[in-house]
């Protein structure tokens, strides 16, 4: 089954055509980085209008490299949520419009579903159920995936996501956006223990993180040394915070996979290119017994084969949509009902 999926929840455009949810047969992503760097972060409006600029362009060039011809394409998925309202419209319309001319099915696929479904492109063996780390811009929870379109959130951030603490002490250390990278790249090599971070217990909620007191604590170092005209070592506060972050997600991922019984762990979205927090999640697998599957790093972030290979699986359970179908800037990976509209 071919599948054209489009993905625009936030500043990447992309069109991808996927076989049967394993093979990517084209990928084409627009990023807008360059574009929202300029303001040190997402501009709403301004994604929304660099998504209908980019999109026919990238359907048209994901037809020509997977060298079919437009009938050949069996269904149309798209991002329908969370994200940017109006960037996830430029996507589901044009999906919609596609959808209605071809004569095909519309799948709408959840987004954090999608960074998860990433996986299935690169591991052939990988089938539910497992236990899945999704950590992006927008969000960071795990997920107990118990079948293709069957989930559970069994721990969340109670506030920033790691990905935006990432990008906002990126911009305090004057490193640029999107930060992640950056902080993960000064990083390397640098003494992880030379600055002493806070680390958070959400009381009650053992599997939940949170983030906003580190970046915080992040911040406050960095104007403390700025007041008293210190020089800070930015690779060691890069290395510190970098450290902090993983140490709120390793260990709560491997409890809960072994809390929920799940032999296989699995990483997915932007966060998880960190090079710190896949040895770590590497090596604490392998002490616990747990088998693990990292997606390469080109699949963490955004783009569209990972809706097409989630979509291939809404398909078959019959999760289809129609003309009336809506995006929500905010829902959960384990929905079983559409809000109202
Ligand atoms: O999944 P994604 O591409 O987009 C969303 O769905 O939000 O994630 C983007 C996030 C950004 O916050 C970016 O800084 C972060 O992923 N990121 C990283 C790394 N590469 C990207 N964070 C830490 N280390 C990295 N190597
Ligand atoms: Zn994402």
């Amino acid at each position: 089954m071919l599948i054209l999926s489009v993905e625009s929840s936030c500043d990447e455009t992309a069109v991808a055509i996927t076989r049967d949810g394993r093979e990517i047969l084209s990928d084409k992503v627009a990023s807008q980085v360059e574009m929202h760097a300029l303001y040190g972060g997402v501009v709403p409006e301004i994604a929304s209008r660099r998504h209908a600029e980019a999109i026919e362009g990238l359907y048209r060039e994901a037809i020509r490299e997977a060298g079919i011809q437009p009938c050949e394409i069996d269904a149309i998925a798209a991002t329908f949520a969370p994200g940017l309202i109006g960037a996830l419209l430029v996507g589901l319309n044009f999906a919609k419009g596609l959808a209605f001319s071809l004569g095909k099915p519309l799948i709408p696929v959840h987004h954090h579903r999608g960074h998860v479904a990433a996986n299935y492109l690169v591991h052939p063996e990988l089938e539910p159920p497992f236990c899945a780390l999704v950590a992006s811009g927008g969000h960071t929870l795990i997920l107990g995936v118990d079948g293709y379109t069957s989930c559970r959130v069994l721990g969340c951030t109670r506030d920033d996501s790691a990905g935006e603490a990432f990008d906002k002490v990126a911009r305090v250390m004057g490193l640029g956006y999107p930060g992640g990278v950056e902080i993960d790249r000064i990083a390397e090599g640098c003494d992880e223990t030379a600055y002493k971070l806070p680390r958070a217990r959400v009381s009650g909620s053992p599997h939940d993180m949170s983030f906003s007191g580190l970046k915080t604590a992040m911040i406050n170092i960095v104007h403390n040394a700025e007041q008293k005209g210190e020089e800070l070592r930015l690779g060691d506060l890069a290395a510190s915070f970098r450290r902090a972050v993983v140490d709120e997600i390793v260990p709560r991922v491997i409890d809960c996979a072994e809390c929920e019984g799940y032999k296989t762990v699995v990483l997915a979205g932007g966060v998880a290119a960190n090079a710190r927090l896949r040895e770590t999640i590497t090596d604490a697998a392998s002490k616990h017994g747990l088998k693990l599957y990292l997606p390469p790093k080109k699949l963490c972030g955004d783009a569209a084969a990972m809706i097409g290979a989630q979509g291939y699986y809404e398909f078959l359970a019959g999760n289809v949509g129609d003309m009336s179908q809506n995006a929500y800037a905010s829902l959960a990976a384990d929905y079983t009902a559409l809000p109202e509209r």
